[in-house]
This record gives structure tokens, C-alpha cells and sequence, in this order.
């Protein structure tokens, strides 16, 4: 079986940006690769957290991992920061990478104009750790969001590199990037992408809200003065509902097209609301239950990071070896 990795930042609730994007496509993937979800703490501390919130977020992500529909038998989920492996094999790999390559990364460009004068330099090497986790499985395919596009582009980079002066060292990973939920855009701003860390809650729906607030945000969502409901570019605001209600249910884009056609706004609004309310209710009653369920997530915890750090630690042997460092004995 191919190898399957990806990750989410522990840095707030999940968004239905983050859950159609890349978590839904994750569950149908599950049973035909062997897959690796991570929840990616070490890449959180680019930004200052609240420790005692972050350790919450984080055992939270993996719960909501488990609610989402991730079996944990079939998939090693687990906490970058349990296996060290992911911090050595981004040393090395920053030796392969070049400044000018992390220069052109529009996220960090974003987030550092963002943050003014004290631009971290883990923001900046971010996107050799992000490669680091990938490469360290032999990943064959990466499901993300289409915001992670640059970042994967850069993993093979660096991969083909390390490979033309060891060999075959390194499987150089594919993208999968959905057509359809690869970018759902912010509710109230929508030619910008829905984001946990926005600060207009209205902008996003989280995993966690509760059906009044889901259905409120997105009869709030900005459309546009028009009435009719077309799918285009023109149109982000109601481009993006639709989106959103295939995603959710799964009808092809054509047929959800097809079903809105002729309808107002407030209709559309509605329908959307409540497929994304009937999405959610299950996800929402298997979190809390799995909240409670201390013993059985620890247990989680323990065996999957154990064998994410076998994994792992077999590719880091073999890249020390080849780049010269002592072998153990
Ligand atoms: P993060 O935590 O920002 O987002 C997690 C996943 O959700 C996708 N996503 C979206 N998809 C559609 N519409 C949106 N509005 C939207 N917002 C987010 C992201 O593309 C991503 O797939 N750097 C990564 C985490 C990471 C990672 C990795 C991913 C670290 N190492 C290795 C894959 C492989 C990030 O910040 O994702």
C-alpha cells in the first residue's frame, strides 16, 4: 500500500474549511493507503500560544480527528512533538534548501508582514519541517488544501535534491488537492480563504458550533446585491455556499448547481445551512463522548506515536548514514 501523510496545526477549532479541504478526503482515503495524520504542534509554535491551551488544542484536534471519521486502528494519528525524528530530519534537510526558496513562500510573506518586526526564524524554516514530516515516511501523497500547494512543491524540491546527491534515498511526494473544497473562502471576505485564526468568527464555521450559530453564520455570509443564484467567479460569496454544499454532501458540483438554479439567496442560505447543521451533529456527539474517554485516547497516544517513531527513525537512519554522520553501534 502507498503512504499517506498530512497534518493540522493545533492552533484553534477546527474550521469546515480545514474538515472539507483535507480532513473528509482523509476518511475516504483511509482505506486504501496507509496513512499517517499528524497533528502538527511543533509547527504551532510559530506563533505564540498559550501552552496549557495549546496541549488542550492539540489533544482536542486528535479527538476530532477519531470524530471526524478517522478510525485510529487503520491510521497512525499522533503529536509531531512525540517523535524527535521530525526536528533532526528538518536540520538536515534546511542544509538542502535554500534561502531564496523559503524568500518566495507567499505564506510566509503573509504571515511575517503580519507580525512586523519580530519575524521568527521558525516561521521561516516552517515549510523544511513541514517537509521533514512528509519525507520521513516515504509519503507517497499529501491531502491538503490548495494553501499548501507552494509548501509541497518545495518538499519535492528538496527531496529530488537530497536524492540526486545520495540516490534513491527519499520518495519525492505527490499533491492531492481536491477540485471542489480545496479553498473555501471566508463567509464574510469571500475572495480570502476561510481561516481558525481569523478574528471575525462570522468569517468561519467551526466543528464545534452549535446549529443556531452555524445556520446564523451563513444566513449572515456576504453574497452580493444581486439575487440570482449563478455559480462564477463573480460571484465568491455564493460560488463558495455551493461549494460548501457539495462538499458537505457530497453531490457532484453540476447536480448542486442544477438544484439551486432559479432559487433566491435566502433559500440557498437555508439549504446550506442545514446540510452543513446534519454534517456536523454526528462529528460534534462522537467529540464530546471521546472527550471523556480519557483512558482510550491515551492509549491512542501512546501506540501510535510509538510507531510513528519506528517509522520515522528508520528514514533518519538511513539520511544520517548517507550524509556521513557515525553509525550507531
Ligand atoms: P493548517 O493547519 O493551516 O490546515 C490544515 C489543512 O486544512 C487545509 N485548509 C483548507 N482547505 C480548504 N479551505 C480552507 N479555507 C482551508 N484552510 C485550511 C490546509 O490546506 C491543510 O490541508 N502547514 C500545514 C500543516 C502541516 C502539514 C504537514 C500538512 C504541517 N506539516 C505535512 C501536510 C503535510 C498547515 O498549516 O495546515
Amino acid at each position: 500500500k502507498k503512504v499517506i501523510f498530512s497534518g493540522v496545526q493545533p492552533t484553534g477549532v477546527i474550521t469546515i474549511g480545514n474538515y472539507l479541504g483535507a480532513i473528509k478526503n482523509w476518511t475516504k482515503l483511509q482505506e486504501d493507503y496507509n496513512c499517517l495524520f499528524c497533528v502538527v504542534d511543533m509547527h504551532s509554535i510559530t506563533v505564540r500560544q498559550d501552552p496549557v491551551l495549546l496541549r488542550k488544542r492539540a489533544r482536542d484536534l486528535l479527538c476530532m480527528y477519531i470524530a471526524a471519521g478517522l478510525d485510529p486502528e487503520k491510521n497512525i494519528m499522533y503529536y509531531q512533538s512525540h517523535v524527535s525524528a521530525h526536528a533532526e530530519l528538518a536540520w538536515i534537510l534546511s542544509c538542502f534548501t535554500y534561502m531564496g526558496e523559503l524568500n518566495r513562500m507567499t505564506q510566509f510573506k503573509e504571515k511575517s508582514s503580519k507580525q512586523g518586526a519580530n519575524i521568527n526564524a521558525g516561521l521561516y524554516t516552517y515549510p523544511i519541517l513541514m517537509a521533514a514530516d512528509i519525507l520521513l515516511y516515504q509519503s507517497d501523497l499529501v491531502p491538503v488544501g490548495h494553501d499548501q500547494k507552494q509548501h509541497l512543491e518545495l518538499a519535492r524540491e528538496i527531496a529530488t535534491r537530497f536524492n540526486n546527491v545520495y540516490g534513491d534515498v527519499l520518495t519525492v511526494p505527490d499533491p492531492y488537492i481536491a477540485k471542489i473544497g480545496a479553498k473555501i473562502m471566508s463567509l464574510q471576505e469571500p475572495t480570502k480563504k476561510m481561516s481558525k485564526s481569523d478574528e471575525n468568527p462570522n468569517g468561519f464555521i467551526s466543528l464545534l458550533d452549535e446549529p443556531n450559530v452555524i445556520l446564523n453564520k451563513i444566513k449572515r455570509a456576504v453574497t452580493d446585491s444581486d439575487r440570482e443564484v449563478t455559480y462564477s467567479d463573480d460571484k465568491p460569496g455564493v460560488k463558495n455556499l455551493i461549494d460548501i454544499y457539495s462538499c458537505t454532501t457530497g453531490e457532484s458540483i453540476e447536480t448542486s448547481i442544477e438544484r439551486f438554479n432559479g432559487k433566491g439567496y435566502g433559500e440557498l442560505k437555508s439549504i446550506v445551512g442545514e446540510a452543513v447543521v446534519e454534517e456536523l451533529r454526528p462529528i460534534q456527539e462522537t467529540f464530546k463522548d471521546l472527550q471523556k474517554n480519557k483512558d482510550y485516547i491515551d492509549g491512542i497516544i501512546k501506540k501510535n506515536g510509538e510507531t510513528a517513531n519506528y517509522l520515522a527513525t528508520k528514514t533518519l537512519r538511513k539520511v544520517q548514514k548517507k550524509v556521513g554522520f557515525p553509525v550507531r553501534i
